[in-house]
């Protein structure tokens, strides 16, 4: 269905839970986060009824994320019964690949189609620094696997910190050149344990395309929130995103669910609707759901207040 603005809806992101196997630094706290009750959480009924509902109002495509959706007990039957939902053409899961590899082919038998794995750095020193408990070999693994099973796309998430993994661009961009991945380049934002970095962290896109003369434009699909390049002979592709420098809120198309069940149509608004009180009836909860995409705001306006970003953490929303 078409929003308030007249952006047609067609894609929700669901955080399965906010808890993560990782602690990477710009995300969460060392000591991690208070755990939820059970009762607080969404189970996989009440989101297959939202992602039923969802359906019916044209959306089509669904991606899981977390915190780290991979550690929730049975995702993969999750994955195979969204996929049998009549109207969801497209799953795909955004994952910090610890766990993978051994996962990639039954998640794929089940519906899987896309994966995003993120990756800040190619040196295992780093990865333990930044994750503050991975090891990079499982996430490299789990790559390789994914790509071997044909999964597609396979992107790669990269956030980038000056003084921390800025030296390793080129090496991140040049996985393009021998595997056919999307590697892309997320702007640090000041949510969370991110605003610690994000004064002397910063690198914008803008800096990237200056610094590197050999990317050449191939433009952005609708709905896409990566600007596209190619590095010359490459077989993948580089996206640069840019949340806080260039604004993609007129091609906006998603909303997003979150694991306490409020509905969240913009990721830096504070505005969300809770419809887990809706559960019982379809009517009402369709209703709801409806109501919270006519109310998706018209765009967001960090770049002029940064104090305007949502309070929800990324490991609540998913990015
Ligand atoms: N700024 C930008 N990206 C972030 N992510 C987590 N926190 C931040 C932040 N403050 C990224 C993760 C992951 C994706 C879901 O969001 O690295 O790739
Ligand atoms: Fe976990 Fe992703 Fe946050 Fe890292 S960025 S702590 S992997 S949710």
């Amino acid at each position: 269905m078409k929003d308030g603005w007249g952006r047609d809806i067609n894609y929700m992101r669901i955080s399965v839970t906010d808890r993560c196997n990782l602690r990477c630094i710009y995300c969460m706290p060392e000591e991690g986060i208070k755990k939820k009750q059970h009762e607080d959480i969404l189970r996989y009924e009440d989101i297959l009824k939202i992602v039923k509902c969802c359906a019916k109002l044209g959306i089509n495509k669904i991606r899981l994320t977390g915190g780290e959706p991979l550690i929730v007990k049975d995702i993969d039957k999750l994955i195979y019964e969204i996929s049998k939902i009549d109207g969801i053409e497209d799953i795909g899961i955004t994952t910090n690949g610890i766990l993978l590899k051994d996962m990639a082919k039954d998640l794929k038998k089940c519906g899987l189609k896309r994966v995003n794995i993120s990756l800040d750095t190619l040196k295992e020193e780093k990865f333990k620094k930044i994750t503050r408990k991975g090891n990079l070999k499982n996430v490299l693994e789990a790559i390789e696997e994914c790509l071997r099973i044909g999964l597609s796309p396979v992107k790669i998430n990269t956030v980038l910190i000056r003084g921390l993994n800025d030296d390793e661009i080129e090496d991140i961009m040049n996985l393009t050149i021998r595997y056919p991945l999307d590697v892309r380049f997320i702007e640090l934002m000041p949510i969370g344990e991110g605003e610690k970095y994000y004064k002397d962290g910063f690198i914008s896109s803008e800096e990237i395309i200056r610094n590197h003369k050999n990317l050449f434009p191939i433009g952005r699909k609708r709905g896409e929130t990566a600007e596209n390049y190619k590095l010359p002979d490459s077989i993948g592709k580089i996206g640069l995103i840019s949340p806080l420098s260039c604004k993609f809120c007129d091609s906006c198309n998603r909303i997003r669910l979150t694991s306490a069940g409020t509905i969240k149509p913009c990721l830096h608004s504070e505005r969300e609707y809770s419809i887990r009180e809706y559960l019982n009836s379809e009517e009402m909860l369709l209703a709801a759901i409806k109501n919270s995409i006519i109310n998706k705001p018209k765009e967001h306006y960090l770049e002029e207040n940064e104090k305007s970003f949502s309070k929800k953490m990324m490991f609540q929303i998913g990015g």
